[in-house]
């Protein structure tokens, strides 16, 4: 047994991310415990972190103040408080009313406040000096995520030794819907502020270019910014991924097949199970598909007792009004769906409003024979990944929208446009007849892809950037 390690020294790495990899919460004995906090960000930062016994500061959701830096599950964890005023100002209000439909093309009309953006530079400055206190002389801290973007410039102010990385886990948008925000120029300098700002796809860090070189009047060269105190910002595409042997290895586990097997039972054995797995979100594209499905069954071309589409969808910022009248829209949707097409025992769709452990998922995946994920606009999309990752049998469909990063990648999946629902019905219905050469044709492909590119291939690409632009580093990160 390694003796526990102290918790307060200087740390070599720090990752800053609005969330730690776990939500404090009161569990059913009024007791507080710590469980793992939605979204693909932790699942991707973790092992970096892990690799490198860096500490991970974030908000441990709720309001409690005064928790002190704490191990857990042998990582490093340094929990920043949010009151409730600032729940809703900076995180409900400005990251997820304003920053998250603005960069996902409108897709939710974003709103403007001016004490939302206000709480949103308070946030952001206790995060900088937070992360200035922590750092070890000569530092790196990794910065995440659009709940973020002034803490580069804010930490540099502090700690000029720093080397600062930041990585935007969500698109960058076009400068014409980017323009629409009255703090434009304060977001792109509080970006400016690292040494290599990280984007998903080549086109953000191009629109991110563009931008600097437009409204704030800076020299760029391709991916290169020159600042006028003769620092370089470098800005670049960095697409993630996930733990492909890690899921691979869940998938393969005997309890997650036993698992699979229990549900496609539950379901009463169809010929075909359709699966979507989201956060309930807005730009994810459920009611689309399941749209499309339900047409198909109005038009006999799929039948319920062969086919059924099971929709898991995982609670989120559930106090922000989109999500609550998403909620009900889908809710109305999936009930009109059965009520007109179910019969008794055999509902077309089977729909969980509830987030699962990770071998839930995994077996979710492997009974699945057509994995749907149609977002309007996604970063990445972790779910079209996992769910190749889970496939070790080269079986399984993939349909997934081209507006998801994941799309410049897994070019064999269907791809389809979610506005276009007679495109996304043809993709249904041919992944529902496709025979099995064709699907283990495409399957194969799409895995090799992602072995290659796994989160280790990610984090090492990032961090080697991180030493080609600020060589002084000396030190490597690399896991
Ligand atoms: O990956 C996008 C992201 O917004 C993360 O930043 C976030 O942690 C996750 O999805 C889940 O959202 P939230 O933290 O708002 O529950």
């Amino acid at each position: 047994r390694r003796p526990p390690r102290v918790v307060n020294v200087p740390a070599e790495l720090v990752i800053v991310a609005n969330r730690l990899p776990v939500d404090r919460v009161t569990g059913p004995d009024g007791e507080p415990e710590w469980r793992a906090s939605p979204g693909g960000l932790v699942t991707a930062i973790e092992p970096v972190l892990r690799a490198n016994n860096g500490v991970w500061i974030g908000w441990p959701g709720g309001t409690d103040s005064g928790l002190e830096p704490f191990e857990h599950d042998g990582l490093t964890l340094d929990p920043i408080a949010l009151s409730a005023e600032e729940i809703e100002g900076f995180y409900e209000g400005f990251s997820n009313a304003t920053l998250w439909p603005l960069y996902h093309d409108v897709v939710a009309k974003p709103e403007f406040h001016r004490e939302w953006w206000d709480s949103y530079v308070d946030v952001n400055r206790r995060f900088a000096e937070h992360a200035a206190a922590r750092a070890a002389k000569g530092a790196m801290v990794w910065v995440h995520d659009y709940q973020l973007q002034l803490v580069p410039q804010m930490l540099r102010e502090l700690r000029p030794d720093v080397h600062i990385g930041f990585f935007l886990h969500i698109p960058f948008p076009p400068a014409e819907l980017f323009q629409q925000l009255p703090w434009r120029r304060q977001i792109l300098e509080g970006l400016l502020g690292a040494d290599l700002v990280g984007f998903q796809l080549p086109g953000g860090a191009q629109n991110f270019v563009r931008l600097v070189r437009q409204r704030v009047g800076h020299k760029t060269h391709r991916d290169l910014v020159y600042l006028p105190d003769g620092r370089t910002v470098r800005a670049s595409a960095f697409p993630i991924s996930i733990d492909v042997k890690g899921f691979e290895k869940l998938a393969r586990q005997e309890s997650v097949t036993a698992r699979a097997k229990e549900i496609r039972e539950a379901l009463g054995g169809p010929r075909r199970i359709f699966l979507g797995i989201d956060r309930l979100d807005y730009t994810k594209g459920i009611h689309a598909r399941l749209r499309a499905f339900s047409e198909l069954i109005a038009e006999g071309e799929l039948d319920v007792e062969d086919a059924v589409f099971v929709q898991v969808a995982t609670p989120s910022r559930e106090r922000v009004e989109q999500y609550r009248v998403l909620r009900d829209d889908i809710d109305r949707l999936v009930g009109r769906i059965n009520g007109d097409h179910g019969r008794i025992g055999t509902p077309a769709i089977s729909y969980l409003h509830a987030s699962y452990p990770r071998e839930e998922m995994a077996a979710l995946y492997r009974a699945a024979d057509i994995m749907v994920v149609s977002p309007y606009r996604d970063g990445m999309n972790l779910v079209a990944k996992e769910y190749v990752a889970c496939q070790y049998d080269d079986g399984g469909a993939l349909i997934l929208s081209e507006f998801a990063g994941a799309a410049y990648e897994l070019r064999q999946a269907w791809l389809i446009n979610p506005y276009d629902l007679n495109g996304m019905k043809a993709a249904l219905r041919e992944a529902y007849h496709a025979d099995a050469k064709d699907l283990s044709r495409r399957m194969r492909a799409m895995r090799k892809t992602i072995k290659s590119a796994d989160i280790t291939a990610w984090a090492r690409s990032f961090l080697q950037a991180m030493d080609e632009v600020r060589p002084a580093h000396g030190k490597t990160l690399l896991p």
